[in-house]
């Protein structure tokens, strides 16, 4: 479980969060809100690259915001980003790999446990093409494989399906829902694909200029007088 408690981030007169409290309980949970909400300045804290002003994190009963960020993937945090972060020049295998690597995970299992995550997202009969020849679907697995190598404990997705064909979307929240019984990580689901959001995500959180407005069963979220007002006009919203 992930326990947020008043966290607040400024970027000089930017409040990006603004207190935010919320539970994330196992399985996958789905965080939305419009654009400049706070999605990825949430996702960033988590990580590591963004040092809040106040609050606090339990993940898993220990307090993650002690945690040197080096040391956040070895215990088992995983993210994507909005931009892919595959190298184009190397193969699926060497990008999964890094990331283990860099995880700094036991060599022994290293091949057995990039493998899998490679099978997991259904690219073995490419592990040892390069990435910068795959088609835009096929790259996108590569970054889900990157986020569930070696057995994460919590899962970031920020915005996966961004700009990928209604099919390939389908594929991919096929995947995501499959993720916790994969790696029996806590995933946490950024999309504006209000589908892709309800099917992977049994509850859903909703920040809006850096305020939780909402968050419980998604069917109840998506109804939600304040969220509905905080999309309208954006035109995102499905
Ligand atoms: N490194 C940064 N420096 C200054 N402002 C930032 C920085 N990161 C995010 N922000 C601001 O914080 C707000 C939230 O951004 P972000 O977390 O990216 O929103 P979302 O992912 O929900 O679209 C925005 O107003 C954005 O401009
Ligand atoms: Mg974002």
């Amino acid at each position: 479980m992930i326990e947020v408690s008043e966290l607040t981030v400024r970027f000089g007169g930017v409040t990006s969060l603004d207190g935010m409290s919320v539970r994330f309980e196992a399985g996958t949970c789905g965080l939305i809100g419009p654009n400049g909400a706070g999605k990825t300045t949430f996702f960033n804290v988590l990580s590591g690259f963004v040092r809040p002003a106040e609050g606090h994190v339990r993940a898993f009963d220990e307090d993650l915001l002690s945690m040197a960020h080096f040391r956040r993937a070895r215990w088992g945090l995983r993210r994507t980003f909005q931009t892919e972060q595959a190298i184009e020049s190397l193969s699926v295998y060497d990008n999964v790999a890094l990331v283990h690597e860099h995880s700094k995970l036991g060599r022994a299992n290293r091949r057995g446990e990039v493998l899998d995550a490679i099978e997991f997202v259904g690219l073995r009969d490419v592990a040892y093409v390069k990435v910068g020849t795959l088609g835009v679907g096929s790259r996108r697995l590569v970054e889900v494989a990157r986020a569930v190598v070696g057995k994460p404990r919590l899962v970031l997705l920020d915005e996966p399906a961004a700009g990928l064909p209604d099919a390939e979307t389908a594929h991919l929240g096929e995947l995501i829902r499959r993720i916790p019984e994969h790696s029996e990580a806590l995933t946490i689901l950024v999309d504006h694909d209000m589908s892709l959001v309800s099917s992977c995500c049994p509850v859903t959180a909703v920040l809006d200029f850096g305020k939780m407005i909402a968050s419980g069963p998604t069917a109840d979220v998506l109804r939600n007088e304040q969220v509905v007002r905080a999309y309208l006009g954006a035109e995102e919203f499905q």
